[in-house]
């Protein structure tokens, strides 16, 4: 079902004036009831709840479309010049005029859009469709989408993680078994498939699927009927498949770790996910929403940035992409005071002098002594940056510039400004921003 239809106020009014009347119905119910006994109790408190939820996903959704129709001003306090192209912007504010539902998808990378682009086609069908990609760039949101837009959308979302089922369960969990069927099976058992019947089946992480599970999950798709273990009698499944991975699997079925005809079956329509890196000119909007969403659920104002971390940001290799920036934001705003700095970071990806500096401050204010060598490196190391800052602003951000002005090479120079995550081009646009407001 489509609550939210960003097209303007009507329809809008519609999806709250439904959650209203289902409201009133509730609020009736409970003001007629001549007497309630447990079980309806339970049934209204059930209602309720999932009312609740609804009211909840409309609010999310909404807020959403506005983030997405103010990202480019949201973007001014963070702003790179190649941020975002009045292309993209087109075709997502397209996708969002054909009232797609992108179940917190955010972005105007290119390569996303496609992707969401071809989930928009793929959704009304019922074509099965891998998705793959990194770890955390979407791929469970993608297959959210590919639901929510289809014609299954009111029917069951079943999810399984293929890669955590113990092999000897495997076929239980995805088909069901007999009572009696094996040591434990007490009682007969619906498995994912019949109960994502009509509905979409989500198998996640489909690479770790053992090859028994793969020849299983073939014939299903081939004769669209399952048995439950333990039993002959076949029964009909009518599920939309969507598989991800974050393994590439056309080199496991090379290598014969993969069915080559499983993979031709489930990518019929194949989404790959870009890595964060790949569109790394988002990272501004990305900070910038999640902040907002952060400050939200966390209820305090929106957190500031230095300068230094949010160079550190924008420059970061996100090695868990788009999890691992949402997880940095939430952490930050809750760890920092108004204003969060590099020493808000993890540990593990605090830069090393930042880090040694921050150790000697603490070590300071614990009263205890850092080791000498410690503590040369800190200062050195700080000494190091700076002088490096300082080259970039007056040089303009020019790297062979300042490399001739300190007379060292060019490439030794980078180097170093690679060691403390400096990027030469922020001192570029930081200058054209000054002379901006110089002229
Ligand atoms: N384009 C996006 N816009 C907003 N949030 C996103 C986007 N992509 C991912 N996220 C967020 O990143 C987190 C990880 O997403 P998701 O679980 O879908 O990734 P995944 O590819 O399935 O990861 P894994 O391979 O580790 O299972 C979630 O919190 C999700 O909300
Ligand atoms: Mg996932």
């Amino acid at each position: 079902m489509k609550l939210f239809d960003p097209h303007g106020f009507g329809s809008s009014v519609v999806s709250y004036a439904g959650l209203l009347e289902k409201i009133e119905i509730l609020r009736s119910t409970l003001r007629w009831a001549p007497r309630l006994e447990r079980t309806d109790i339970e049934k209204l408190l059930n209602q309720s709840n999932a009312l609740r939820e609804e009211v909840m996903q409309l609010s999310r959704k909404e807020r959403f479309v506005e983030a997405a129709a103010e990202a480019p001003e949201a973007l001014d306090a963070l702003a790179r010049p190649d941020a975002i192209t009045p292309a993209a912007h087109r075709r997502r504010e397209a996708l969002i005029e054909r009232s797609f539902i992108f179940e917190g998808i955010f972005g105007d990378n290119p390569k996303l859009l496609a992707a969401l682009e071809i989930a928009e086609k793929a959704a009304p069908t019922d074509l099965p469709v891998l998705i793959d990609g990194e770890s955390g760039t979407g791929k469970e949101l993608m297959a959210k989408v590919i639901h929510a837009n289809g014609a299954r959308a009111d029917r069951p979302y079943i999810s399984v993680n293929c890669g955590a089922i113990p092999e000897n369960l495997l076929e239980s969990e995805l088909f069901g078994h007999r009572r009696g069927a094996f040591t434990g099976a007490s009682s007969d058992r619906k498995g994912k498939f019949e109960s994502a019947h009509t509905g979409t089946i989500f198998l996640d992480e489909i690479g770790e699927l053992p090859l028994q599970g793969q020849v299983k999950l073939l014939r299903v798709l081939e004769a669209h009927e399952i048995q439950r273990v333990g039993s002959d009698e076949p029964i009909g499944v009518d599920t939309r498949i969507v598989a991800a991975t974050n393994r590439n699997l056309r080199e496991l079925a090379a290598q014969g770790q993969f069915r080559e005809d499983l993979f031709y079956r489930l990518s019929v329509i194949h989404v790959t996910l870009p890595a964060l890196r790949e569109r790394n000119d988002e990272i501004p909007l990305l900070i910038a929403y999640f902040g907002d969403e952060a400050a939200a659920q966390l209820k305090r104002r929106p957190l500031k940035l230095t300068p230094k971390l949010r160079d550190f940001l924008l420059t970061y290799a996100y090695p868990g992409n788009i999890r691992e920036l949402r997880n940095l934001v939430y952490r930050l705003s809750c760890l920092a005071g108004e204003t969060a700095d590099i020493e808000h970071l993890p540990d593990d990806i605090r830069p090393k002098s930042a880090a040694l500096a921050l150790r000697a401050v603490e070590a300071e204010a614990a009263g205890a002594p850092l080791s000498l060598s410690d503590a040369k490196r800190a200062a050195s190391d700080e000494a190091e940056r700076a002088f490096l800052e300082r080259g970039l602003q007056e040089t303009g951000g020019t790297v062979a510039e300042l490399a001739r002005r300190c007379d060292m090479n060019r490439s030794h120079l980078q180097m170093l400004l690679k060691k403390h995550g400096i990027h030469s081009k922020d001192f570029r646009h930081a200058e054209k921003v000054n002379h901006e407001k110089g002229s």
